[in-house]
């Protein structure tokens, strides 16, 4: 990694601060000083400002209730994006590991880890996630079977994968799908005659939404959630 990228995700310097300090000739890389930004460093090496070491940046994990009315983007629009949600340094590093809909609430994960981010969203990984869903209309056995069996989407060249669906009564229903496309859960009830009201994803993988957190809170993920996960 760049002298001035490892201190700026190390730190809540920003890059531009990063660099004037590493010009300024107060960074120290295994005892030596170190003017240039691009000086390529690792987390074995030890790094200093005036003599005082600065520690690796750790990859961070958090496991976040999406409200309603909050964008899954890192830029705000028309909504405020999840991020915003979020009091923690170096923002502008985390990603969100895959997308919920603006009305959409439930689990969201994010984290500044592009491989574990990339294994999370990766089609070939499969991941499970359980979305916990309202139906317009009661969902008949047969439209249930048809999602068992893997619907077609309109525009679409490939049914959709077998999903898991278990009814809590006629207009409640839990779905479990491994593929995340374009606004699935809604078109794959809309492919049966029905129609979403309201929709929440309640599991990743082995992740569970934390029972203690309300809508807009977030909290780090432990070290066995991040395991799963990698471990996809
Ligand atoms: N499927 C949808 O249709 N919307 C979401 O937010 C997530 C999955």
């Amino acid at each position: 990694m760049r002298l001035d990228r490892y201190l700026s995700h190390a730190t809540e310097l920003s890059r531009k601060q990063a660099r004037d300090l590493i010009k300024s000739g107060a960074i120290s890389v295994d005892g030596v000083i170190r003017v240039d930004c691009a000086h390529a460093v690792n987390s074995e090496q030890r790094i200093c400002c005036a003599g005082i070491e600065i520690a690796a940046p750790g990859p961070r994990y958090f496991m976040l209730y999406k409200p309603a009315g909050y964008i899954c983007a890192t830029k705000e629009g028309a909504h405020p994006t999840v991020l915003q949600l979020l009091d923690e340094p170096r923002r502008e590093h985390l990603q969100i590991a895959g997308r919920l809909d603006v009305d959409t609430t439930g689990l969201v994960l994010i984290t500044d880890d592009g491989q574990w981010n990339h294994r999370l969203t990766s089609p070939r990984s499969r991941c499970p996630k359980t979305y916990h869903l309202s139906l317009a209309e009661p969902l008949s056995m047969d439209a249930l079977q048809q999602l068992e069996r893997g619907v077609w989407l309109r525009h679409e060249h490939q049914r959709c994968l077998p999903a898991e669906v278990s009814r809590d009564d006629s207009q409640h229903i839990r779905l479990t799908l491994v593929e995340g496309r374009y606004h699935q859960v809604k078109r794959m009830l809309a492919a049966v005659g029905n129609r979403v009201v309201t929709l929440h994803r309640q599991r990743i993988g082995a992740i569970q939404l934390d029972p203690m957190l309300q809508p807009g809170d977030y909290r780090p993920l432990s070290a066995d959630e991040i395991d799963g996960i990698a471990a996809l």
